[in-house]
Order: C-alpha cells, then sequence, then structure tokens
C-alpha cells in the first residue's frame, strides 16, 4: 500500500504520520512550504494552490490511499485573503478528487464540524451545512467533489486537542503553558464542541482509510462541552488551579465573522461503524497523549 498524506507538517498530519510509522507500506508526506523530516520520513513541500505542482506530485506518488489533510486550517488566514483559501481549501481537495478518481485510489478528506452554522448542534450526517466563515465554506464547498469520487470519504472533525507533535504550539499546548504557570486565559463559556483527542482522530482516520465505507461521517468525541469546561477539566487533570481561566462570553468580543455557538456533532454512524476508536473520553485522551 502506498500512501500519500497531505498536510503532514501540520497537527492532525504528524499524529498520522505517527500512527503510520511501522505499519507495512510506503508513505509520501506532503506539506504546504516545510521541507526537511518528521518522524523519519522526508516532507515534500506541495502547494494546493498550484495545480501543476499537485498533478506532478501526485503523479509521483502513485499512491493506493490519499489522507488529506491539508488545508489553510485557520479561521482568520481564510478570512483575509478568500480567494487563496478556495483555491487550496476547495479547487485543491477537487483536484485530488479527481486525480484519485482516475488513478481508482480511495480519498478521505478531512473537513469540519465548522461547514454548520452552530444554531442547532448534534448535527447529524444529513443536517445541510450552512457555514458562517470563508474557513467553513471553502471546506464545505470541496465535500461534494470527494463523495463524487468512486473511493471517497468525507470526515468531518470536531474541535482537534492534544499536544502539538510538529513543533508548532498549538491553542491545547498554549493552555496546558498558562495553567502551569498560572497565567490568566480568557476562554469562552457558550461556545460547544465535541472535542475529538488528536491521535483518536489519526488512529480512526486510518481505520476509516483502510475499510470499505464512502461517504459522509460525522467524528468526534463522546462528550459535548465548553471550551471553558475543556479548560476545567484539563487544570484537573495537571493538578493546576482552575482560577486563572477567565470564561468568556461569544457576545463580548468583536470578531470580523460570527462564531457558531454549538457545532457538537451527532457520531451515531460513527460508533456504529468503528466502535473501537468512537468512545474516548477527556481524562483517558489525555492520559494516553500526555503521560
Ligand atoms: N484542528 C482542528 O481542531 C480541526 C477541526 C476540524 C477539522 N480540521 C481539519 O483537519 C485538517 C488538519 O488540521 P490541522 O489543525 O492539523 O491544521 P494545521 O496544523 O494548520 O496544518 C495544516 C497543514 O496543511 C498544510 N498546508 C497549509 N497550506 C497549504 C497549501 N497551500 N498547500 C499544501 N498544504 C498546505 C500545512 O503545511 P505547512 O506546515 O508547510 O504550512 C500543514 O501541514 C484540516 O483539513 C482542517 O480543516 C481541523
Amino acid at each position: 500500500m502506498r500512501v500519500l498524506l497531505t498536510g503532514a507538517s501540520g497537527q492532525l498530519g504528524a499524529y498520522l504520520l505517527r500512527e503510520l510509522a511501522g505499519r507495512d507500506g510506503q508513505v509520501v508526506a506532503w506539506s504546504g512550504s516545510q521541507t526537511g523530516e518528521l518522524g523519519g520520513v522526508a516532507l515534500r513541500a506541495v502547494d494546493l494552490g498550484d495545480s501543476d505542482a499537485v498533478a506532478r506530485a501526485f503523479g509521483a506518488a502513485r499512491p493506493d490511499i490519499v489522507l488529506h489533510v491539508a488545508a489553510m486550517a485557520r479561521v482568520a488566514d481564510c478570512y483575509r485573503d478568500p480567494p487563496r483559501a478556495e483555491r487550496v481549501n476547495t479547487h485543491g481537495t477537487a483536484l485530488l478528487a479527481e486525480l484519485a478518481g482516475r488513478a481508482a485510489a480511495r480519498l478521505l478528506y478531512a473537513s469540519t464540524d465548522l461547514v454548520f452554522d452552530g444554531e442547532k448542534g448534534g448535527y447529524r450526517e444529513p443536517d445541510a451545512p450552512r457555514p458562517l466563515s470563508v474557513y467553513g465554506r471553502t471546506k464545505a464547498a470541496a465535500e461534494p467533489a470527494v463523495l463524487a469520487s468512486p473511493r471517497g470519504v468525507v470526515a468531518r472533525l470536531s474541535l482537534l486537542y492534544g499536544p502539538g507533535l510538529a513543533g508548532r504550539p498549538s491553542f491545547f499546548d498554549q493552555q496546558v503553558a498558562a495553567l502551569r504557570e498560572g497565567k490568566p486565559c480568557r476562554v469562552f463559556e457558550d461556545e460547544w464542541r465535541t472535542p475529538l483527542a488528536l491521535h483518536t482522530a489519526a488512529a480512526a482516520l486510518l481505520a476509516v482509510a483502510r475499510s470499505d465505507f464512502t461517504g459522509l461521517l460525522h467524528l468526534g468525541g463522546p462528550e459535548r462541552m465548553t471550551r471553558l469546561e475543556m479548560g476545567r477539566r484539563l487544570a484537573a487533570f495537571l493538578a493546576c488551579d482552575p482560577g486563572v481561566l477567565e470564561p468568556m462570553s461569544r457576545g463580548s468580543i468583536t470578531d470580523p465573522e460570527p462564531r457558531p455557538r454549538d457545532t457538537s456533532l451527532d457520531t451515531a454512524l460513527w460508533r456504529c461503524l468503528f466502535p473501537r476508536y468512537s468512545g474516548v473520553g477527556w481524562e483517558e485522551s489525555l492520559r494516553a497523549m500526555m503521560t
């Protein structure tokens, strides 16, 4: 099996790379711009906004499975440059879907809970996307091309958490540092998600990729929580003072794009098809990733 992993230098990509290490088969790892190596695998910089470069690198990779997790994944970056976000997130993904289709390769695309507006919560796969941000719109717009690919899977992921492996501190790392140093940290008390541990997401995505499943699948953690609850439970896990977490409300900030209130995912389909990976809770995941 030859696996092509896009976004290998990102938060999720680094966990996938680690999960792939030591398994049979060959891994080709792409980043956006980073070169060097990660986890003993060489990174090849391939800009998804450059169609010719993508087609050339895909031809060289000759993958059986494409794990496509690369994206302009920061909401603020997409807001600042919508045409680029569309080129990378939407057109780049559609091109990979076309190339994978032609090569009869399996394609798994990491989409997001931010395709929903957050008004309802508990979103199931048939619920209609209604993104509020450029990021959400460009990710949602790529989904039909993947679903049209004969062996395509769209995995919509909830908020991911866990220590960074790729050398870039995530929001989670910053929160851990703030808690350990006793520094004040503002967190939303009125934003709900079903947070999913990075190591579970990586193991589950691989299991889905190696299965015969095609179509749309929601992957999220087993508990619906606010960011404040996540912070408080993280503080308890680390035996730190939760008093440094300052609750704030979505209404108190002026983001240029509205923040969805509740993008929790209903993961019943995933739990039914892949029960091994879908029930791992917050504290158990922290123990697995941090000790
Ligand atoms: N993190 C979350 O909570 C979350 C939740 C739901 C869904 N997702 C989805 O999961 C995937 C991974 O997210 P993440 O948090 O791991 O993101 P991340 O840490 O920001 O990593 C993004 C990856 O994409 C690559 N990339 C960026 N721009 C690119 C371009 N123009 N061409 C090719 N590659 C490019 C980056 O490469 P460089 O390192 O070279 O820049 C990096 O490897 C994304 O598709 C995201 O939409 C994430």
